[in-house]
């Protein structure tokens, strides 16, 4: 192969690369599988439907609680039930003087560390001295977040 030959070949094979790119960058992307989203996106405005999204799925599995006192009029507090693996959203403010109740995940139940008030997963009074049940909310997954109805 003379010098002119070689020349013709790498100009050849440069405008081969120079069209692959060309070609590559202008192509619209319609072909293109679509893929579930790993990561969705926390949208904290309230919906048309009147559910706020509070947090991902993975990450109520990974802390087994989701503490929300900022997105919206209330603080939540967000369970799984590990009985029926149903989510629970109470309002955490003790009805009997304030104080935030736990969740006690062995006993499946909101504990107040103030007085000894128990309730149950949905809210309702085990044991006083609080007199009325932890304000609840409609919960639910979609799309591997978690939603609530705080409004
Ligand atoms: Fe909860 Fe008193 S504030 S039991």
């Amino acid at each position: 192969m003379d010098r002119r030959e070689f020349i013709g070949w790498v100009s050849v094979s440069a405008l081969a690369n120079f069209l692959l790119v060309v070609l590559t960058a202008c192509s619209s992307g319609k072909d293109k599988p679509q893929v579930k989203q790993e990561n969705p996106k926390i949208n904290k405005i309230v919906r048309k439907d009147g559910f706020i999204v509070l947090s991902k799925v993975q990450a109520l599995s990974e802390q087994g609680i989701i503490l929300d006192k900022q997105n919206a009029a209330k603080p939540i507090l967000i369970v799984r039930n590990p009985d029926n693996m149903n989510l629970s959203a109470i309002n955490p403010t003790c009805t009997h003087q304030g104080c935030l109740v736990e969740w006690k995940t062995a006993t499946k139940i909101f504990a107040c560390p103030c007085h000894g008030s128990k309730f149950s997963s949905d809210g309702k009074i085990l044991t006083g001295p609080a007199e009325k049940p932890l304000e609840s909310f409609e919960a639910k997954e979609e799309d591997g977040l978690v939603l609530v109805k705080a409004i």
